[in-house]
């Protein structure tokens, strides 16, 4: 072997850093191509966690593995789903040694569709500052990039084969020149794409949400804008089989911004903090479903229930409740204030109001989930404090005692459709209470290029495309019809992991 296998990396978010990371640990000539100015995609938002089987809590790779089929409602590829629990442990083992110990993935929660806590995120760190896990991930990783070239603002184009179907390289272009490189192997990494919203993207090209899932196309997104749907549109024309294509999933609870609240782009009010013992509640304080459901449950809620708050009056009312509440604790610690006077500037719009709901959040919710990590939502202007039952109900205007009663029967546990309860929304009359409007937003897409368990993408008929793999978010299979909170993380460690490697040393092999 006189010359090093190169390998060339389509995308500079999780599973392209661990695709990277173990290509080059496996002997290869790597070069990580990113579109955008900086590595990190949609990854580095990232908010609720990475999945591993919890034996803490009496977990095992049956009941992942259960977990995820069952969330996948028959479309998943079992053999995927297998190796993503099964090599769970490992891929969160390696992100830790990556990081010489100092990622601390300590903090466990339940989310939504899992029998137990196996969704691991990060502790605040020793200043009480929030470590957001994907944040914490892709600089770990980007640390670890030694010996990779990494060339930013440059885009492929198209993934380049020779006469005998051999995938040689790809085309790009990097400030408006364009260029071909040459690779043994070439790995798709550049994520899903749901961050396309609307008929056409920017360059006029029908939006592949548009093509795929119109009914979703007046939605805002959670994602970034750099999730176009390239490496999709590329692995096609390079002849891969797409697969699922119309499974979108739809997170049901993204921000409203009082100050922009028709905006197409939105924070997303992460799912752990329903683990935590959020409520969702309509315009009349009732809650409408099992805020644990799975997130194709919850959002159908939201589509299906007919009594959505009108949230007009809300802002002027939120700013009376936000005050009170400043009045009853000395806890606050961000500008509810300013938060709703920027927000009585504001008016909704159809979009926005056609499926909102109030998620309220119980004092005891917040200190669980970190005053301090919500505070950056609270500054954003999103929630806004009520005091106590009373001014909860002043706040949602809804009679004081229907909402008493609401929230006592849920404290009573004797909801035969929930088992869950992290905590009791009224241990007393006077708690704080901290609320916020949210709506379903596109969130990530399950479809994508059909693969192997080596991560080799894969033609209609079935044979892999040599030279050709895939991981994360573009690759289709692990997910289904829903995906679970927490596995698609997983997804990007396991199968960047699989690819790097698998590409670095096949190619010899094959010769
Ligand atoms: C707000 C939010 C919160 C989330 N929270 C969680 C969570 O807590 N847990 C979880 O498991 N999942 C979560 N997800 C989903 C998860 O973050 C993503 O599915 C996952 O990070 C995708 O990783 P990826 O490496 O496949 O793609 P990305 O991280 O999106 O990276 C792909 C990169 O490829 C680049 N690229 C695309 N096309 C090209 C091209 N032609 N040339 C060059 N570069 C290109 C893009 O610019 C991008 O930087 C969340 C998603 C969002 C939006
Ligand atoms: C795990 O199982 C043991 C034995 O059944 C039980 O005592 C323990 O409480 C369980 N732990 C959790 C976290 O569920
Ligand atoms: C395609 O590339 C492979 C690997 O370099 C080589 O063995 C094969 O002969 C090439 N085919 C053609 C038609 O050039």
């Amino acid at each position: 072997m006189s010359t090093p296998n190169t390998v060339i990396i389509i995308g500079g978010g999780l599973a392209g850093l661990s695709a990277a990371i173990e290509a080059h640990a496996n002997g290869a000539r790597v070069i990580l191509l990113e579109k955008e100015a900086r590595i990190g995609g949609n990854s580095i938002k990232a908010s609720s966690g990475i999945n591993t089987v919890e034996p803490l809590n009496n977990d095992t790779v049956e009941l992942f593995e259960e977990d995820s089929i069952i969330s996948g409602g028959g479309l998943s590829d079992p053999t995927l789903v297998h190796k993503l629990v099964t090599e769970s442990q490992d891929a969160v083992k390696w992100l830790i040694e990556q990081s010489k110990d100092s990622l601390d993935l300590s903090l466990v929660s339940r989310c939504g569709g899992h029998r137990v806590g196996r969704t691991h995120r990060c502790k605040p760190g020793e200043n009480g500052r929030p470590v957001p896990v994907g944040w914490a991930i892709i600089e770990t990783l980007k640390k670890r990039l030694d010996g990779v070239e990494v060339k930013t603002g440059t885009r492929v184009l198209e993934i380049l084969k020779n006469a005998s179907g051999r995938v040689t390289g790809v085309r790009v272009i990097t400030d408006g020149e364009e260029e071909e490189i040459d690779a043994e192997a070439v790995i798709l990494a550049s994520g899903g794409f749901g961050g396309q919203t609307g008929e056409l993207q920017g360059d006029g090209k029908e939006s592949l949400l548009h093509h795929y899932a119109p009914q979703l196309v007046n939605l805002a997104t959670t994602n970034g804008p750099w999730a176009n749907g390239d490496g999709v549109r590329l692995g096609l024309a390079a002849g891969a089989k797409l697969k699922d294509m119309d499974q979108v999933q739809i997170h049901p609870t993204g921000f409203i911004d009082p100050s922009n609240p028709s905006a197409p782009t939105k924070f997303l009010a992460p799912e752990a903090l329903r683990a935590y013992g959020a409520i969702l509640l309509d315009g009349e304080g009732h809650r409408f479903v099992d805020e644990l459901g799975r997130r194709d449950e919850v959002s159908k809620a939201f589509f299906e229930h007919p009594n959505h708050p009108t949230p007009e009056g809300w802002m002027s009312k939120s700013l009376s409740a936000a005050t009170d509440a400043d009045k009853h604790t000395s806890a606050s610690t961000a500008t509810a204030t300013d938060t709703a006077t920027s927000a009585s500037t504001s008016t909704y719009t159809s979009d926005s109001r056609s499926a909102v709901a109030y998620l309220v959040m119980p004092q005891q919710a917040v200190e669980n989930f970190g005053e301090g990590t919500l505070g950056f939502y609270l500054q954003k202007g999103f929630f806004v404090k009520a005091a106590g039952t009373a001014g909860l109900a002043k706040l949602l205007a809804v009679s004081q005692e229907a909402l008493e009663e609401e929230l006592g029967q849920y404290d009573s546990h004797q909801d035969p459709e929930k088992t869950v309860f992290p905590c009791d929304l009224m241990p007393s009359k006077d708690i704080l209470y901290w609320v916020a409007l949210v709506t379903p937003c596109v969130h990530y897409t399950m479809g994508g290029l059909t693969i192997d368990s080596e991560a080799r993408v894969l033609e209609s008929s079935g044979k892999p495309i040599t030279g050709l793999y895939a991981a994360g978010e573009v690759a289709a299979g692990v997910h289904g019809k829903n995906r679970l909170a927490g596995n698609s993380l997983l997804e990007c460690v396991v199968y960047g992991r699989t690819a790097g490697r698998t590409a670095a040393t096949s190619y010899l092999s094959l010769d």
